[in-house]
């Protein structure tokens, strides 16, 4: 079956061949056979026609220029695939470096986003030419899926920026740049405004560089900055491990080590050879667990949350224009912030003016940070802080749609502000309950309408944290939770939906992770290998740092808490091994943690200055080393967390594979590299049999709370895996 044609091929009078990207057949341009077959037949053309072409423009029909790599099938290839993808990935290198070096100028019109393989074709252009749309982003961002850019973007970056810009600005991070940004970090030569410019431009560019080529195929060329093997080159070469390992704390992510090891060997070689090892560490990636689990969490789970999975269906979506928000602290002033930003109306209520006032000029704080780094404008500014309302008066809510309460952690306080405020703002107002800890069901008991009463849970700082957590509640209707996913996207964030229980999902998940790094002490563990074991298995928090930012004095709360309604409901109540160090820490030591000024850490003047010296000596067999292997301090902590959100599922406190991984991901720091804590398992070496294998082995050597659930041990027997 022959391929549709998806790059048009226009030629004009005057020899100017324009090639455009445009799949008939699918929204965006990628990286399919189709396109493989047509770049192949737009090389052979222009080298046919070569003495009649005098230029050749690449642009897109698009609204993004060109998307990169067909995810759905990079995400299925095996090990058994690697010289297949090696193969076909030098072949797309091969043709694009014939339209490189065909001799005439070539340049890129990119009148949408280029990132990854997008950008690759850019990348093998002589002149590029970016389109200031709002929305536009460049970049090569293929590390955060796992991968390295494969297209020739290794090769190419470094000798169009030299190792060092390349590895730091482009390659290592997969930094997304705005065009303006783009042009001043060198990845564009031209940015323009008008779309009709552009095209001009690339003309005007053909016409003053009819001998156009890249700077590397011309003689005596050298890479800026100069390669490994040059002795100014070579003094820097040592500070690269040391910022890989700043960026993966030590965790396995493949991706960024095998980036730096094609752009330096790549650095060494000739262009094509480059281009070889580069081909071959891309295929090593690809094939590798690492990307599959990356491009599974960051791509397909990404997408199918935001796009409204968990969102009931057949209810229209509704837009919220002003919004109450009860409490102005840390998080009720973060949340007011994150509303203005997105054009919601809010009045911000406190119990004093004063207070309120306070909550506003939190946001005065991150606009000025914002406007200093050129992130924002006078103007924008002002009219984000002009939608800010600070009041201590509960009339000024009328005519709120949505109500965002962020008092403190107190149920009956929680009630109080409801009742106060529910005949105040709509009829129909959403009614939403920050709260980090208690039952959305219970707290529901306190207001009149108690179907349009949810959990909304933000999390700290809510400016940069990108999740949000919905917890529907026994009489949650659909409608409310449907105005509540609604709500959260119309503030650019990620929603998650996920049922009532102790903590919801991610604080009930994150508590295990908690109390397994403080448990180790009790076993003799030393408190640096626990808190490097942590930082190994890709944790960005460390346990007992973690613990002591959260105070120590918070799980004890929540566990009496727990333990009081476990008993009440008729169950059996299970101490864990952590809550004897908890509480003699609290009890014993007065260590409660940094707010306190003492917890697992010390601290001078409030910053960290190392490990209390104390653990060794009162926890544990003071400081007898406990003979546990490392490999199973990571595992314990990630297992620990993956059990637990596979019982969320059993219980119904989730419902999709999806809102597990990216609620554990973005919303309590498990480790990129795993794809979320239900891919960690799916992706476990002998998948969900491995996995159910090792579980028991650490059940039976460390106790029952590693005992596997019945849902994963049904699933590992069926041979399937954690999939919506
Ligand atoms: P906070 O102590 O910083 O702020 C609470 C604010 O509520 C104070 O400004 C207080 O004056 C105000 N307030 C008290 N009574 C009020 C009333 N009757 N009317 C209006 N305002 C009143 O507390 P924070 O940290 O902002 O937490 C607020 C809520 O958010 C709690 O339910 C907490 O569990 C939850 N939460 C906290 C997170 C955190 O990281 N701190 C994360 C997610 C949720």
């Amino acid at each position: 079956m022959s391929e549709p044609t998806t790059i048009r091929y226009e030629r004009a009078d005057d020899g100017v061949v324009t090639l455009v990207l445009d799949d008939p057949r699918q929204s965006a341009n990628t990286m399919n056979n189709a396109f493989k077959a047509s770049l192949t037949a737009v090389a052979d053309r222009l080298e046919a026609e070569r003495e009649s072409v005098r230029g050749v423009i690449v642009t897109s029909a698009k609204k993004t220029f060109f998307a990169g790599g067909d995810l759905r099938e990079l995400i299925a290839v095996t090990p058994a695939d690697a010289q297949r993808v090696f193969d076909a990935g030098l072949a797309v290198k091969r043709d694009l470096r014939r339209i490189e070096t065909l001799g005439v100028p070539v340049v890129a019109a990119l009148g949408g986003a280029a990132l990854g393989g997008g950008y690759e074709i850019a990348l093998a252009c002589h002149h590029r030419i970016a389109l200031d749309a709002p929305g536009s982003k460049i970049g090569l961002p293929e590390v955060t899926l796992g991968l390295l850019p494969g297209g020739g973007g290794v090769t190419r970056a470094v000798r169009l920026l030299g190792i060092t810009d390349a590895l730091l600005k482009v390659l290592l991070q997969g930094t997304q740049y705005a065009p303006r940004r783009a042009l001043e970090a060198g990845l564009v030569d031209e940015v323009v405004t008008d779309a009709g410019d552009m095209l001009a431009r690339a003309r005007a560019f053909i016409d003053a560089h009819p001998e156009s080529r890249q700077p590397w195929d011309e003689k005596g060329y050298r890479i800026p900055g100069g390669t490994p093997a040059s002795p100014r080159f070579a003094a820097n070469l040592p500070a690269f491990p040391a910022t890989l390992r700043k960026q993966t704390g030590g965790a396995p992510y493949p991706a960024p080590r095998a980036i730096l090891a094609a752009a330096v060997e790549g650095s060494q070689v000739d262009f094509e050879t480059a281009q070889v090892i580069e081909a071959r560490y891309f295929t090593e990636l690809v094939t590798g667990q690492t990307a599959k689990n990356m491009i599974q969490a960051f791509f397909f789970d990404l997408q199918a949350v935001n796009a409204g999975r968990s969102r009931p269906e057949g209810i229209a979506p509704r837009t919220v224009r002003k919004v109450a928000v009860l409490g102005a602290g840390m998080m009720g002033a973060g949340i007011a912030y994150a509303c203005a930003r997105a054009g919601i109306e809010v009045v911000l209520k406190d119990v004093s003016a004063e207070n309120a006032a306070k909550g506003k000029a939190y946001s005065e704080g991150l606009l000025a940070k914002a406007l200093a780094r050129g992130r924002t404008t006078e103007a924008e500014r002002d009219e984000l802080l002009a939608r800010i309302t600070p009041t201590a008066d509960a009339a000024d809510l009328a005519g709120c749609d949505a109500v965002i309460e962020a008092v403190f952690e107190d149920p009956a306080l929680k009630h109080k502000v409801f009742q106060e405020v529910q005949h105040v703002v709509a009829p129909d107002a959403l009614l939403c309950s920050n709260t980090s800890t208690l039952p959305i069901t219970q707290l529901a008991e306190g207001v009149e309408r108690p179907a349009d009463f949810v959990g909304l849970h933000f999390f700290s700082p809510v400016d940069k944290m990108p999740l949000v957590e919905i917890i529907k509640g026994e009489r949650t209707g659909d409608e409310a939770l449907a105005r509540a996913f609604d709500l959260v996207r119309q503030i650019r964030k990620t929603p998650v939906v996920v049922g009532d229980s102790r903590g919801f999902f991610t604080s009930r998940v994150i508590g295990r992770f908690i109390n397994e790094g403080v448990a180790m002490l009790a076993e003799g563990v030393p408190a640096a290998s626990v808190e490097q074991a942590a930082a190994q298995a890709g944790y960005p928090a460390k346990v007992l740092s973690l613990m002591d930012e959260l105070t120590l004095t918070l799980p004890r709360r929540i566990r009496e808490e727990t333990r009081r309604a476990t008993e009440e409901a008729g169950g059996v109540w299970e101490p864990h091994p952590a809550d004897e160090v908890i509480d003699r820490m609290v009890e014993e030591f007065g260590r409660t943690g940094r707010s306190g000024g003492a917890g697992f850490y010390d601290y001078v003047d409030g910053e960290r200055a190392g490990l209390w010296p104390g653990l060794a000596e009162h926890f544990g067999r003071g400081g007898d080393p406990s003979g546990i292997p490392f490999e199973d301090l990571k595992e314990r902590m990630l297992f620990s967390e993956a059990l637990d959100a596979v019982r969320c599922l059993e219980e119904g406190v989730l419902s999709s594979v999806a809102d597990a991984n990216i609620g554990s991901v973005l919303g309590i720091g498990f480790p990129g590299w795993t794809g979320g804590v239900l891919q960690y398992v799916n992706g476990y070496e002998g998948g969900l049999p491995g996995f159910l294998a090792r579980a028991r082995e650490l059940r039976a050597a460390y106790g029952e709370r590693f005992a596997p659930p019945a849902l994963l041990v049904e699933k590992a027997e069926k041979g399937e895996t954690f999939t919506d």
